[in-house]
């Protein structure tokens, strides 16, 4: 009988709503899901993710950065403490609004994912979708990526792709962003989990194929 190995212990790191922390807590509600969600920490005491895990009873913790003021090394010092005292495998940031350096990334080497509204390397940063619409792209989408140095960037774990409308606003070009957001991140996380993510220099070999997963949906 294969040995049932040891589910991936995650800690979610968000800012606000959490909708992508609850869509992983719900995939690892499922017995054969290689990962399970032990913590989760905020940057900020009011965000709306924290009732919602607590909820669900997973453990959550706040770290503010505004405690920290310009002291960046300070915050991702007792960031990093809250999470190792919870023997954390992986990281998964979603939604979490703070670019983190190397002082913290150096601590978690490929070992840190995180979801971004749109296909990158387009539209790294902010307003993603308004970006998208006036730039007159087609296809747009999310990513779940490696984190390395820098904002958004690092090797692509899964893409999920959507259509842009005619007439679509930033509203409705979100929402349906969204929902392919909360699959992308469960899957990544199940492929990452289950060992099957390789870093090789820039790229994701995902079972032994390099290149990024493309996910149409309709
Ligand atoms: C998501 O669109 C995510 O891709 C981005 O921030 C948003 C967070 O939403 N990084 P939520 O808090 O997961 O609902």
């Amino acid at each position: 009988m294969a040995r049932k190995l040891a589910r991936k212990r995650v800690a979610v790191l968000i800012s606000g709503r959490g909708s992508n922390m609850t869509a992983l807590v719900e995939a690892a509600r499922a017995p054969d899901y290689p990962a399970e969600i032990v913590l989760v920490v905020s940057n900020r005491a009011d965000a709306a993710g924290l009732a919602t895990a607590q909820s669900a009873g997973i453990a959550t913790a706040v770290v503010e950065h505004s405690a920290y003021r310009k002291d960046r090394e300070g915050f991702e010092r007792a960031l990093d403490a809250a999470i190792r005292t919870h023997d954390i495998d992986v990281i998964c940031l979603a939604g979490f609004m703070r670019v983190l350096t190397t002082h913290f990334l150096d601590r978690w080497p490929n070992r840190i994912l995180n979801i971004h509204p749109a296909l990158l390397p387009s539209f790294k940063g902010l307003d993603t979708h308004a970006r998208a619409l006036s730039a007159g792209v087609k296809i747009h989408g999310a990513t779940v990526h490696v984190v390395a140095p820098g904002m958004d960037s690092g090797p692509i774990v899964v893409q999920g792709a959507v259509p842009v409308r005619d007439n679509d606003t930033e509203d409705a070009l979100a929402a349906r962003v969204l929902a392919v957001e909360h699959k992308i991140y469960p899957l990544a996380l199940r492929l990452f989990a289950e060992d099957r993510v390789e870093v090789v220099g820039d790229h994701c070999v995902i079972d032994g194929v390099t290149g990024p997963r493309i996910i149409p949906f309709d």
